[in-house]
This record gives structure tokens, sequence and C-alpha cells, in this order.
């Protein structure tokens, strides 16, 4: 199999990528502009005309969701002969109230491409992704040791970039995992308060709590995020307000290894918030 990973700069991507050539496969990465870090080639999943170099002689892709060019995609991955795409897709296009929002549609959109385009394909569709802690808190833990929240006790089950690049390396090197939707969440549901707790221990200095208004959270979010992502955040937290939320078991189902946990995670990453 060789496989080419787009998006090999994003924080998935990159991990795949990585995953890949530890298991000794051979790799190519893709991305839209050049990294210091490791050869690639250009490629812009918006325009078909550009992926001829990245899908000449690949038998395996790694996809991020991206819809305008899906169509072009397909077209030029079938002509290169590609046999088998795995897309990091999201778990909105399951979760009940989430699922005709912009986000689900999005991924939805491409999953269908991929569903009728005669490729092996399997979706790992993920509810919310540990690293957004990152660009949520990272500045003010590091300015103020303060996070500050509309919803300390929402609940979310945050899932570790690492475990989904292993999934999608699980399923890109075999053909087990053909024509199948992973959803995938975090091993534990924790409150936003214990996760501010958690990176507090992992970088072994104290982080203050502060509740605010959701105006206020949105406004202070909307400085890292797109406005459809902040939107659909604060509703999931919202409505996750003092209740646990689903789990899974999918890393261990597939993998036969415990998900990492968030604690996990925050020692991975404790030098982004210090
Ligand atoms: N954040 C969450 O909680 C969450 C939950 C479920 C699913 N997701 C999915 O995960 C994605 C974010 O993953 P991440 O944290 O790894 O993101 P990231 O670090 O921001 O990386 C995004 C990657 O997407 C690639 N990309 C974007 N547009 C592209 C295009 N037109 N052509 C080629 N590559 C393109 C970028 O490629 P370059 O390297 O070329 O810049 C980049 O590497 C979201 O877009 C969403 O689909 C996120």
């Amino acid at each position: 199999m060789t496989i080419v990973v787009f998006g090999a700069r994003g924080r998935v991507g990159r991990q795949v990528l990585g995953g890949l050539l530890a298991a000794g496969e051979q790799v190519r990465a893709a991305t839209r502009r050049e990294s210091p870090d490791f050869e690639a080639v250009t490629a812009d999943l918006e325009r078909p005309d550009t992926l001829v170099p990245a899908l000449t002689g690949i038998n395996g892709v790694f996809l991020y969701a991206v819809p305008a060019g899906i169509d072009g995609f397909v077209t030029a991955a079938r002509a290169a002969g590609v046999r088998r795409v795995v897309l990091l897709s999201s778990a909105s296009v399951v979760r009940p109230g989430a699922r005709d929002t912009p986000i689900s549609r999005r991924h939805r959109v491409v999953e269908e491409a991929l569903e009728s385009s005669g490729m092996e394909w399997t979706f790992l569709r993920s509810g919310m992704f540990a690293t957004n802690t990152i660009g949520l808190w990272s500045r003010s833990v590091r300015r103020e040791s303060t996070v500050r929240l509309a919803f300390p006790s929402a609940h979310s089950a945050p899932v570790h970039e690492a475990d989904l690049a292993a999934l999608a390396v699980a399923a890109l090197t075999t053909g087990d995992h053909s024509a199948k939707a992973y959803t995938v969440y975090g091993p534990e549901s924790l409150t936003l308060r214990d996760q501010v707790g958690a990176i507090a221990a992992a970088t072994g200095r104290p982080i203050a709590v502060e509740e605010v208004t959701e105006e206020a959270a949105r406004a202070q979010m909307s400085r890292s995020m797109p406005e459809a992502v902040v939107a659909a955040t604060l509703r999931t937290w919202a409505a996750s307000d003092g209740k646990p939320v689903e789990t899974s078991t999918v890393v261990a189902d597939v993998l036969g290894r415990p998900a990492r946990t968030f604690a996990e995670w925050a020692t991975d990453h404790a030098d982004d918030f210090r």
C-alpha cells in the first residue's frame, strides 16, 4: 500500500503521517503550503487540478472533509487507481440534535460522495477533540492562570488526536475496516472544570475557573473559532450542562488497547499551556 496523507500539517494528519512511517508504510505527505518539518507535495483539495501529483501511484488516502472539490477529488482518485480512503469526519452526522447543522452537513456531503465512489471507505466520526482546549484556553492560562467558562459543569468526552490517528493507520493498512463508520468519543465524560483541573495537574500550576455569561464566552471563543463552530460548541455545552455525555469503546474494540484519557492528553500537551 502506498498512502497519501492530505493535511499532513494538521494536528491529526501529522500523527497519521508519523504512525504510517513508524509502521513502515510507503507514505507521501500532501499539504497546501510547504512544511519545514517534512517533504511534501503541494495539493489543495478545493482545486482538483492540483491533485494529480499527490495521487499518482497511490492506493490509500487519508482525507480531511473539504466539501468544495470532493467530486473532483473522487474523479481524480478513481483515475489514479486509489483503492481505499479514510475520512476524518464528525460525530455531528449521527448525534441527535446536531444532524442538520452546517458542521454536520459539510461532513455528510463528503461521506456521501465517498460512499458512492466505488472506492473502499472508512469514516472516523469524531466527537470533540481534546486539542480544542488549546485554542480556547491556552492564552488565558498562560497569561492569567485562568479559564473563563459559561458552562463549567458541561460535560464532554474529549478525543486524543493520537487515537484518531491510530484508528486511521489501522484502517489504511488493513482491509478490515472497509464500509465502517466509527463514532469516536473519548473514554470518559468529564466536566469542563475537570478538564481544566487535569491541565493544571499536568502543568504543575493552579488554574482558576471563572464563570462568565454565555455572551462573554461567545465573544472570547470567536477570537479562535469560526462563528458556526462557536455556536455549535456553546449549544453542545448548554445541552450537556451537568449531564454526562456518551463515551465510546471504539479505540479499545479496534486497536485492542484502552483509549488515551484526557489526563494523558494534558500531560502530552502541558507545554502548550505553559
Ligand atoms: N475540532 C473538533 O472537535 C472536531 C471534531 C470532529 C471532527 N473534526 C474535524 O477535524 C478537522 C480539524 O482537524 P485538525 O484539528 O487536525 O485540524 P488542523 O490542525 O486545523 O488541520 C486541518 C488540516 O486540513 C487540511 N485542509 C484544510 N483545507 C484543505 C484543502 N482545501 N486542501 C487540502 N487540505 C486541507 C489542512 O491542510 P494544510 O496542511 O495543507 O494546511 C490542515 O492540515 C475539522 O475540519 C473537522 O473536519 C474536528
